[in-house]
């Protein structure tokens, strides 16, 4: 029934959410403030048309949020669905093979910005809300909360839950916002690492100099900056900031064989990347140093003459953009303290140094042993005929752990994207495969669900 309704609707939903994808919805980009809005309207026109009681388009100081409700007797368990509307910023615009915003599918592979993350996974869940409709099949309550202000730390969707603990009443929150190992090896997340996202300045002289009249006697802030990131780390790959290990969760012996059975082939991996060997923490695999052990990266430097050709200068200012990820139970506001005293303090006396706190999250872990995550294991084994494996995920949704807290709601985190989807990146891509598998599987989640 379902897969017949799929099926036989599968070119209008692809149709849909190809318009979905051509509105630029960047929600960094103060240029596509009116994009964004333009997204939360088509989503909102989509969620009446599929048929909720209601839907409205909630303001923040940022970006809105979209809110939907179907009640169909209050009596019934409640499905809380989280995702996004909101993408990342397509750059470097060069190398995408074709243009981010209009979607194209080659070999079974939708390419879009947004395609996966997390567009195409939120779509999934208003098609699959459509079905059950369409087939008087919806057997619980549903709240649909996707916001657009993910990719930029959810500041405004956290307040919100603040706010409207009643209206948010439910029993378990649905997210489709991760990745899985591939089609034929099913998984569901559990674990997903926190963060905490820095910004350095590092100033020399008050202005920039000639580096032939100057250089070798006034310190340059690039030399500093990279010599004082170089320390960050030791000769094992451990971070190096004092007590930044202290609140890890220690895995047992058990815990790390687990992570450690999932399939996964290193070759392909350094293959698929472009690399010849992997790195990280010693005495971790490649799964625990992504999954559950914490780490620091520099995502962006800059800084002097990077125009084009020669420029000599010995410039006034280096900045960097640094983030840690953080795992259980590391907490981001101490983790983000930490990392400004240290930094600071192994600044040279030549230099003055700034360090500001951007955004940061908790990471989260969701339960195994509980109703919905069965319910979750059981759609998997109807769609895709195995039991998905539990994978610790290295990306961070700060407002799981902000979900537990406030609505002392669990998550389960049913994402059907795959690592190598190339999200943030160029060419981000989305099975088409993937898209119309998760709409059944979702069904079959609520089905399983509802039968509590
Ligand atoms: N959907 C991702 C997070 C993700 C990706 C989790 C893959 C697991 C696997 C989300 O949109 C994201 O990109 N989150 C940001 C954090 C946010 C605070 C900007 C991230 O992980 O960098
Ligand atoms: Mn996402
Ligand atoms: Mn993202």
């Amino acid at each position: 029934m379902v897969k017949e309704y799929i099926e036989s609707n599968q070119q209008r939903f692809l149709d849909e959410l190809f318009d979905w994808l051509r509105i630029p919805s960047v929600s960094a980009d103060s240029r596509h403030k009116n994009d964004v809005r333009r997204a939360a309207e088509f989503l909102r026109d989509k969620l009446a048309s599929a048929g909720v009681d209601t839907v409205e388009i909630c303001e923040t100081p940022g970006h809105p949020i979209v809110y939907a409700e179907k009640i169909i007797n209050p009596a019934l368990p409640t499905v809380v669905v989280y995702g996004h509307y909101d993408v990342q910023p397509p750059d470097p615009l060069d190398l995408w093979h074709s243009p981010p915003f209009e979607p194209v599918v080659k070999e079974g592979k939708i390419y879009a910005r947004g395609s996966c993350d997390d567009k195409g996974q939120v779509y999934m869940h208003i098609k699959a809300f459509e079905a059950m409709m369409k087939l008087n099949a919806l057997p619980c309550n549903v709240k649909f909360m996707i916001e657009g202000e993910e990719e930029v730390g959810s500041e405004n969707l956290a307040n919100f839950v603040k706010e409207n603990h009643d209206r948010l009443k439910g029993d378990i929150i649905l997210i489709s916002d991760t990745a899985m190992i591939s089609l034929e090896h099913p998984s569901i997340t559990t674990g997903l690492r926190g963060l905490s996202y820095m910004e350095v300045e590092v100033t020399g002289p008050n202005r920039d100099l000639h580096s032939g009249v100057y250089g070798g006697a006034v310190a340059n802030p690039i030399n500093v900056l990279s010599k004082m990131i170089a320390s960050l780390h030791d000769e094992s790959g451990r971070v190096t900031i004092p007590g930044f290990y202290d609140a890890v969760d220690k895995l047992s012996a058990a815990e790390r064989e687990a992570i450690n059975k999932a399939p996964f082939n290193q070759d392909n991996y350094k293959k698929e990347l472009g690399i010849d060997e992997v790195q990280g923490e010693k005495g971790y695999t490649t799964l625990e140093r992504t999954g559950i052990r914490p780490t620091l990266d520099v995502n962006g430097i800059w800084g002097g003459y990077t125009g084009e050709g020669a420029k000599t200068v010995l410039p006034s200012k280096a900045y960097a953009k640094i983030s840690m990820r953080l795992v259980p139970h590391q907490n981001n506001h101490a983790i983000s303290e930490l990392f400004t005293k240290h930094f600071l303090s192994i600044a040279p006396p030549s230099v003055k140094v700034k360090v500001t706190a951007l955004h940061g999250g908790e990471p989260a872990v969701t339960p195994t042993d509980s109703e919905a995550f069965r319910a979750a294991s059981a759609a998997f084994v109807d769609v895709f005929g195995k039991a998905p494996i539990p994978t610790r995920d290295g990306g961070s949704i700060p407002i799981v752990a902000l979900f537990k807290k406030e609505l002392g709601l669990d998550t389960v985190l049913m994402g059907f994207g795959f690592d190598s989807d190339a999200i943030h990146s160029p060419n981000e891509h989305y099975g088409v495969k993937n898209f119309l598998l998760g709409i059944e599987t979702i069904v079959s989640f609520y089905k399983h669900y509802s039968k509590n």
